[in-house]
C-alpha cells in the first residue's frame, strides 16, 4: 500500500503544473420524472450529485457503482452529450458544460467513446471500413487514400486483419465487434478514451481479451482512460484509480490497490467483500480460452 501511496505522490507532483485531462467541479444532473398527479410537483431524480474530481493526463480512472448510480449520466456529461444541471466541466482546460453542441467539434478529436453493446452502436448496414473511417469523414480528416490506409492501420492495432474492412458487423463475434468499436474510437487520434461498460455485454471468456486490448491501446496511443463498470473486478484490471459511485455521489476515490486492500467507506467494503474470487477465475479462464483459441485459430482470439 505504501508503494501505491508514494507512487501517487510522485505522480501528482509530476503533473501538478499541468492542466488535468478532465476537471469536474460540483457537477450535478437532475432529471424530472413525468408528473404523477396534477396537484403534485413532478418528482426529481438526482442522477449525479456534487461530483468534484480531477483526472490527470495519462491516468486510468475507473468509476464503479451499481446500476442506476449515475455512472452513464456522468459520462455523458463528460463527453458533452448532456449538460449538468449545476457545476462545471473542463476537458483539457476548456469548459464544455456551457457550450452549445456546435462549439464542441474539437471535443470529438480529443475524446472518444466506446459503448457497452457493440451490436447497437455499430451500424449493421455499414462495412467495417466505413464504420472505422466515420469519425475521420465527419471531421474531414485526410484524403480517401489516407483514410483507407489509416483504417487498415487501426484494424491491425486492435488485432483484426486488414480484410475485416470489407465485412459487416454481423460477420464478427461480440469480442471482435468491440475491437471494431475501439478502432473507430481511435480513428481521430483522441487523447482521452471513455468506455461505458465496454465488456459487460460480452461472454466472460472474451472479456479479458478486450480488457487487455483496452490496456494495450491506452499504453500504445498514450491515452487517458475513463472506464465505467458495475463490476469491481473488471475495473481492477485496467484502472489505477477508482471512484465508487452510489446514488449519484462519489463515496470513495482511491488508488486501485488501496481501494481493494483497504476500502474505507462501508459501501465500498460491502462491494469489495462481495467480489468472489472472480478476478482470479476470470484470469485463469481467459488464459485457458486464449490458449485454446490460438491452438484452434478461433476467430475470437
Ligand atoms: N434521460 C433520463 N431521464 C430521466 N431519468 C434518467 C435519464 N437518464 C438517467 N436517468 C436516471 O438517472 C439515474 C442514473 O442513471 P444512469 O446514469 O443510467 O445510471 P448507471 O449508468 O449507473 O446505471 C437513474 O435513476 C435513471 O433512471
Ligand atoms: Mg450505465
Amino acid at each position: 500500500m505504501s508503494e501505491v501511496a508514494s507512487g501517487e505522490v510522485v505522480r501528482s507532483e509530476a503533473v501538478s503544473s499541468e492542466v488535468p485531462a478532465i476537471r469536474l467541479q460540483d457537477v450535478g444532473r437532475d432529471f424530472r420524472r413525468p408528473r404523477r398527479s396534477l396537484t403534485q410537483a413532478p418528482p426529481v431524480v438526482h442522477a449525479v450529485r456534487g461530483v468534484t474530481l480531477d483526472i490527470e493526463r495519462g491516468e486510468r480512472f475507473g468509476i464503479v457503482g451499481e446500476s442506476g448510480s449515475g455512472k452513464s449520466t456522468l459520462l455523458r456529461m463528460i463527453c458533452g452529450l448532456d449538460r449538468p444541471t449545476s457545476g462545471s466541466i473542463e476537458v483539457e482546460g476548456r469548459p464544455i458544460h456551457n457550450q452549445p453542441a456546435a462549439r464542441l467539434g474539437w471535443l470529438r478529436h480529443t475524446l472518444q467513446l466506446v459503448f457497452q453493446d457493440p451490436m447497437s452502436s455499430l451500424d449493421p448496414r455499414m462495412r467495417v471500413r466505413d464504420i472505422v473511417a466515420e469519425p475521420l469523414v465527419a471531421q474531414g480528416q485526410g484524403s480517401g487514400a489516407a483514410r483507407r490506409a489509416r483504417v487498415v492501420e487501426l484494424l491491425e492495432a486492435v488485432g483484426l486483419s486488414a480484410d475485416s474492412a470489407d465485412r459487416y458487423p454481423h460477420q464478427f463475434s461480440g469480442g471482435q465487434r468491440q475491437r471494431i468499436s475501439v478502432a473507430r474510437a481511435l480513428a481521430p487520434g483522441p487523447d482521452i478514451l471513455v468506455a461505458d461498460e465496454p465488456v459487460s455485454a460480452l461472454d466472460v471468456s472474451v472479456r479479458a481479451q478486450v480488457l487487455n486490448l483496452i490496456d494495450d491501446v491506452v499504453d500504445g496511443f498514450d491515452l487517458t482512460l475513463v472506464f465505467v463498470s458495475h463490476d469491481l473486478s473488471v475495473v481492477r484490471h485496467v484502472c489505477d484509480r477508482v471512484a465508487v459511485m452510489r446514488q449519484g455521489e462519489f463515496v470513495e476515490v482511491a488508488p486501485t490497490e488501496q481501494l481493494y486492500a483497504d476500502p474505507r467507506h462501508p459501501y465500498t467494503q460491502q462491494l469489495v467483500s462481495a467480489i468472489p474470487d472472480l478476478h482470479a477465475a476470470l484470469d485463469g479462464r481467459a488464459a485457458a480460452d486464449l490458449a485454446r483459441a490460438v491452438r484452434e485459430r478461433s476467430p475470437d482470439a
